[in-house]
């Protein structure tokens, strides 16, 4: 079956904004500055300060954004990181890159977000910091996780890779813990067009750290403070992003009045569980994920009808064969194994027609 929606197109948002990526990619080859130039300088300031915080450091990916902002609190080996299986394995992949030892936690069913519940009850002698994930673009309850990493000295670091522009009780993504980790990876809410990260902070000395650990561990021109690594954001990307950035919270907006159609055209189909947002949330709709007892089958029915859908994601990271080191077995984490198996994403992106909705939330609702 030839595909009639697919689960995500990059090019609406590329024909919108064509004229404008291509004077910023012809304004940078031309400058001949092409690594820690004026570009990325320019961008920091603005991400900074579309968050309203002091600080911005572009890194190359979101990976390393969460890695670094780990490493910037001084977390490694002997640490445990409090974090979640129901999210890209990269979440997990960069605690260990720290050296730290990653405790994987459940999440709540409600936001698939990290259940602090969960997260109390992980917290050892050893752990260093918390690092929720603010999956699908709805926050994690930040007011619970604040108040116990407060009470237990913990850091809490976001990992914000899925929510640019995500708000908990009015507070941006990433401004709530220490350190917020952002991805720009193509498909994500502000993307560029390559791999590129950002990790935000207010404060100066993580931020120092933080832009030493990105280039060697380098103070000045060749004296290094520590071993750092090779993870900067290039002009080409800097410069995509920045034409990018202020188009963001309309674009948000636009996921969210798709998501709304979705809503009103499902809400009546009591076999598929829709995305709840929590009162004190705002949520972006980086994807839009529903439940389902027989997903399988309902993906394969959209499948027949020429409709691309994805599962986020259908492996947990602690049964992956990668992580069986953890030790955690079948069963460990129930809420996590159940999401894995009941949800699937729908597609949802900027230049995601009425139509085309309606033709996924018809078939969805006549295959649920
Ligand atoms: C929740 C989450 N964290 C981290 C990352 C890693 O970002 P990147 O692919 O830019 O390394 C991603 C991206 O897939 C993500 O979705």
């Amino acid at each position: 079956m030839d595909t009639r929606v697919p689960f995500n197109d990059l090019k609406p948002v590329q024909s919108l904004l064509g004229e404008a990526l291509e004077a910023a990619v012809r304004r940078v080859l031309a400058s001949g500055w092409y690594v820690l130039g004026p570009e990325l300088a320019a961008f920091e300031t603005e991400f900074a300060a579309w968050h309203g915080v002091r600080h911005a450091v572009g890194v190359a990916n979101g990976t390393d954004a969460v890695e670094l902002a780990l490493r910037a609190l001084g977390a490694g080996p002997g640490d445990e990181v409090i974090t979640v299986s129901h999210t890209a394995v990269a979440t997990v992949c960069a605690v260990e890159r720290t050296g730290a030892t990653p405790v994987l936690v459940d999440v709540d069913p409600a936001t698939f977000t990290m259940d602090p519940v969960a997260a109390a009850a992980a917290i050892s002698p050893r752990t260093r910091a918390l690092v929720p994930v603010h999956l699908y673009g709805h926050p994690a309850d930040m007011t619970a996780l604040a108040d116990l990493a407060a009470r237990h000295h913990l850091a809490l670091v976001e990992d914000c890779a899925q929510a640019h522009g995500a708000r908990w009780n009015g507070r941006l993504a990433g401004t709530m813990g220490q350190l917020g980790a952002f991805s720009f990876y193509p498909t994500k809410n502000l993307g560029a067009y390559g791999d590129a990260g950002a990790v935000i902070t207010d404060d100066p000395q993580l931020a120092e750290r933080l832009r030493r650990l990105r280039n060697y561990g380098q103070r000045d021109r060749y004296h290094h403070e520590e071993p750092g690594q090779n993870s900067r954001l290039d002009e080409m990307q800097a410069a995509l992003l920045r034409v990018r950035l202020p188009h963001l919270a309309a674009h948000n907006a636009e996921r969210r009045r798709l998501a709304g159609l979705y809503a009103e055209r499902l809400e009546r189909c009591a076999a598929l569980g829709l995305p709840s947002s929590l009162p004190e949330a705002e949520h972006v709709f980086h994807l839009y994920v529903v439940r389902h007892g027989r997903r399988d089958e309902l993906k394969e029915a959209l499948a027949a009808r020429g409709i691309q859908t994805l599962i986020h994601y259908p492996v947990p990271v602690h049964l992956q064969p990668a992580w069986a080191h953890l030790g955690l077995l079948p069963g460990a984490l129930p809420e996590t194994e159940r999401a894995a198996r009941e949800i699937l994403s729908l597609p949802l992106y900027v230049g995601l027609t009425n139509a085309d909705l309606a033709l996924v939330a018809d078939a969805a609702g006549a295959c649920a």
